[in-house]
């Protein structure tokens, strides 16, 4: 027998939902009719979502993912276990090492790897995941390839993520909730286009180094999507690169 694909009727948290691929996420789950909880520091954005998608979208609260009374106060609103949680949430800081403040650093760490583990922490002291729930992190190519100088702290962000994967799928196991990562090479979001230091002929330069291009947001959407499916359900502690062949070039 064919397993389930469908993510149609999940309760799904998304974590960093308000921009880039976390958006995408939340549209698309949405318009796969899961009931979806979102959040990220956004307010406008968050809004917009819910009146796009009224039946869908059941919490839509700002939380700033860095903040330990944000966290509890947002987790305490979810009324129903999650079958699906996506860690979005993530920053990144282009500059050498010697020109990072101690402060970027720290930020860096703490909103990409410390502040959603201690999301995921307070989800299951408040026992809000469902069994056989799954659990999706973002890492990026970069951390196992680099890739280019002046992200090495958000780099080790990434290695940090695909680590503990490992060990919480262990941990997590006996109520058969699975934890993954995924490791996208670059789709243009806010992410990439405002925050880089590359100019677009740099830009366009650099896709050269993509077999097949650069991704789009419903690359890494489906490939969540079937994360999130029962149709992965003998998959966890691992991360599944997406990248349009980059690693391989
Ligand atoms: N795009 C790529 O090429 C690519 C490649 C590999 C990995 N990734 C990873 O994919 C994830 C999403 O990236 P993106 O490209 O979609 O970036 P993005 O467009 O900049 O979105 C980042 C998201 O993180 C949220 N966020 C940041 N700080 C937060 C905080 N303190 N509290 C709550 N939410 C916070 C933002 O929400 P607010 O601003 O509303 O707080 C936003 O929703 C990141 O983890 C990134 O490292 C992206």
């Amino acid at each position: 027998m064919l397993s389930d694909f469908s993510i149609s009727g999940k309760q799904i948290l998304v974590v960093g939902a308000t921009s880039g691929l976390g958006r995408a996420f939340a549209l698309h789950a949405a318009g796969h009719e899961s009931t979806i909880y979102i959040t990220g520091r956004n307010r406008e954005v968050l809004d917009d979502l819910r009146r796009e998608f009224p039946r869908q979208v059941c919490l839509n609260d700002r939380c700033d993912i860095r903040s330990k009374d944000e966290r509890s106060s947002y987790i305490s609103a979810i009324e129903k276990p999650l079958n699906g949680i996506v860690f979005f949430s993530g920053i990144t800081e282009y500059a050498p090492l010697k020109f990072q403040s101690e402060e970027s650093i720290t930020d860096v760490i703490d909103t990409n790897f410390t502040s959603n583990i201690l999301f995921l922490k307070e989800l299951s002291k408040q026992k809000k995941i469902a069994p056989s729930a799954s659990v999706v992190f973002l890492s990026s190519v970069s951390a196992q390839r680099g890739g280019s100088p002046g992200i090495s702290i958000y780099a080790a962000t990434k290695g940090a993520i695909e680590s503990v994967v490992k060990v919480l799928s262990l941990e997590f196991a006996k109520s058969r909730v699975r934890i993954n990562a995924i490791a996208p090479g670059l789709v243009m979001t806010p992410m990439m286009t405002q925050q880089t230091t590359l100019s677009p002929e740099q830009i366009k330069e650099q896709e050269k180094k993509y077999p097949l291009g650069y991704g789009k947001t419903d690359d890494i959407s489906n490939l969540i999507h079937f994360l999130i499916s029962d149709a992965s359900g003998w998959i966890t502690g691992t991360t599944i690169t997406i990248d349009g062949g980059y690693s391989n070039s």
